[in-house]
C-alpha cells in the first residue's frame, strides 16, 4: 500500500469548504480526511516534507503544517505525556533538537469579531504550551525551544494545536513564508487603548503580512475609510494617509495633523487627489468586481505611480471565492507582478490581496536620463546589486566574492541538506503511525 503522508490547514471557522474546492483545485491529488470548525487535514500522496520549498498557496490556509497525527487524553498532563511521546517516536533526539520553535494555539471558537472572539493565542493555549515547554524529553544536550514566538525565517516549529478539548493535533513545519513564522499563523499586534473600529486589526495585519516597505514620508491613500480604524493602523505606522468617503471620520483620526479626508466616492474624484499615493488601499463594502473596477480606473492612470495595494475583498457570496484566480490575474494585468491573497487571521467574510510593483519600474529612466543624467544599470551592474542584496555583508570586489562564495556557502548547504536528510528519513520510518491516527478519526 503506498504510504500516506499528512497536511494540517488552520482557516476562519466557517471557511472550511472555500478552503476544501481551493485545494483541490491547486493539488487533485490531495484527499480531504479530517476537519473541524477551522482546521482541516488532507492526505497527500507524495512526501511534501521532502521539497523543501512546498507551499499550498491557499488563500484560505491561515497556516499550515506536516501532520503527525492527534493525541488524546482526559486531562492535560496525559496529553503533553502523549504528544511528546509521538515526537520523539517520529523524530532522533538530534534532529529534534534542531527545533527551536513550539508553537501552541486552539482552532478558531468562532468567527473573528462575533461574540467578542478574536483570533490569537489563548489563555489555555499558552498554559497548555508552558506545560508542553517544561515537559520536554532530555535530548542530552541544550535545547533552546521558545514557546509560541515568532520564527525566524526558515526556523523549523513544532506545532500543536489544541482542536477538542481532549484532543490535540500534532505536527510540524519550516517557517517559509512570513504567515507561519507567526503562532497559528496570527501576528502579534499591538492594539491601542482608543482603537477606533477593529478594522484597525485587519489592517494592522496586513500591513505585516504585505512585507512592504513603508517609510514615514509614504503617502497612503484608503477608499472606504469611514469610521477610520484602518486609517489609525496607518497613521501609528508613521504614514500620511488621506481617506476617501463619503461618510464620517473618527474624530480622533481626523485631528490627526498627518490625516485629511476626502469626502466622496473614490469614482467622483479627480485622478489628482490620488497622485501622491504610494500605496492604495480599499475597503469599501462592495462587491469585488466593484472594488476592481473603482482600483482599476485610478492605478492605471498615466499620472498615479501606487507601488503597492492592499485591497479588502468581500464576499458576498461564498461561491466568489472561486474567482479569486481571475481577480488576482486581473491585478497582475495592471503591471503588479507580485500578487498574493490571503483571508488575514482578521479577516470576517472577505479575504486580502496584497499586489506590488518593483520600484524600479515607476521611474520613467528615459526622461531620468534626459533630466539628471541617471541612466539604466548594465547587466552586470545589476547582477552585482543582486548579489549585494543577497549577502549585504559581502565587499562589492567581484573576484573575491565569486571565490567566498563558492567555499563557505557550498559547506553550509552541505550542512542543511544532511539535517535535512536526517529528518526525512526519520519522518519515512513512522509513516504509519500518522496513518493509523488519521484514518481513526475520519470516521467520526
Ligand atoms: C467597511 S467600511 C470601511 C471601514 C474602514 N476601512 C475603517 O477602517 O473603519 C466601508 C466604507 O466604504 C465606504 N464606501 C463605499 N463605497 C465607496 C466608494 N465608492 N468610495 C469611497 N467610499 C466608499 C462606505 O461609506 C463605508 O464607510
Amino acid at each position: 500500500m503506498t504510504p500516506r503522508h499528512f497536511l494540517f490547514m488552520v482557516c476562519q471557522s466557517g471557511a472550511e469548504n472555500a478552503l476544501k474546492n481551493e485545494v483541490t483545485r491547486r493539488h487533485p491529488t490531495f484527499r480531504f480526511s479530517f476537519s473541524r470548525p477551522g482546521f482541516v487535514t488532507f492526505a497527500t500522496p507524495e512526501d511534501m516534507a521532502r521539497d523543501r520549498r512546498f507551499q499550498p498557496n491557499c488563500t484560505f490556509t491561515r497556516t499550515w503544517g506536516y501532520s503527525l497525527g492527534k493525541v488524546n487524553g482526559t486531562d492535560p498532563q496525559q496529553l503533553v505525556a502523549e504528544t511528546w511521546a509521538l515526537l520523539v517516536s517520529r523524530f532522533p533526539k538530534d534532529v529534534l533538537s534542531q527545533f527551536r520553535h513550539l508553537h501552541v494555539w486552539e482552532r478558531d471558537a468562532d468567527v473573528p469579531g462575533e461574540n467578542g472572539f478574536e483570533p490569537g493565542i489563548s489563555v489555555l493555549a499558552d498554559e497548555m504550551g508552558e506545560l508542553l515547554l517544561a515537559a520536554r524529553p532530555d535530548i542530552g544536550q541544550e535545547w533552546p525551544l521558545v514557546l509560541n514566538e515568532d520564527a525566524a525565517e526558515g526556523d523549523r516549529v513544532l506545532d500543536c494545536v489544541l482542536v477538542e478539548p481532549g484532543e490535540w493535533w500534532v505536527g510540524w513545519h519550516r517557517a517559509n513564508r512570513i504567515e507561519t513564522r507567526w503562532p497559528g499563523g496570527v501576528p502579534e499586534i499591538d492594539v491601542p487603548s482608543d482603537m477606533v473600529s477593529r478594522t484597525f486589526l485587519k489592517t494592522a495585519e496586513a500591513l505585516k503580512w504585505s512585507e512592504f516597505r513603508l517609510t514615514p514620508i509614504d503617502q497612503a491613500i484608503e477608499i472606504g475609510s469611514a469610521p477610520g480604524g484602518s486609517c489609525q493602523a496607518l497613521l501609528l505606522a508613521g504614514l500620511d494617509v488621506v481617506g476617501v468617503d463619503p461618510a464620517e471620520m473618527d474624530p480622533l483620526v481626523v485631528e490627526n495633523p498627518r490625516f485629511k479626508h476626502v469626502r466622496g466616492k473614490a469614482k467622483d474624484l479627480k485622478r489628482s487627489v490620488f497622485s501622491d499615493a504610494r500605496w492604495l488601499l480599499a475597503d469599501a463594502s462592495v462587491a469585488p468586481n466593484y472594488t476592481l473596477d473603482t482600483v482599476e480606473a485610478i492605478v492605471t492612470h498615466e499620472k498615479v505611480e501606487v507601488e503597492g495595494l492592499i485591497l479588502t475583498m468581500k464576499l458576498t457570496s461564498w461561491e466568489l471565492a472561486d474567482e479569486i484566480p481571475l481577480f488576482n490575474k486581473r491585478i497582475r494585468g495592471w503591471g503588479y507582478d507580485k500578487v498574493r491573497s490571503r483571508q488575514l487571521a482578521f479577516n470576517r467574510q472577505e479575504f486580502c490581496i496584497v499586489a506590488s510593483k518593483d520600484p524600479k519600474s515607476l521611474i520613467d529612466w528615459k526622461e531620468a536620463e534626459s533630466q539628471f543624467g541617471f541612466r539604466l544599470p548594465t547587466a552586470e551592474e545589476n547582477a552585482m546589486i543582486d548579489a549585494l542584496r543577497r549577502n549585504p555583508a559581502a565587499v562589492p570586489e567581484v573576484e573575491e566574492l565569486e571565490s567566498e562564495i563558492t567555499d563557505e556557502d557550498a559547506d553550509l548547504e552541505l550542512d542543511d541538506e544532511l539535517a535535512d536528510d536526517e529528518l526525512e528519513d526519520d519522518e519515512d520510518d513512522s509513516e504509519d503511525d500518522g496513518d493509523e491516527s488519521t484514518s481513526a478519526t475520519k470516521s467520526e
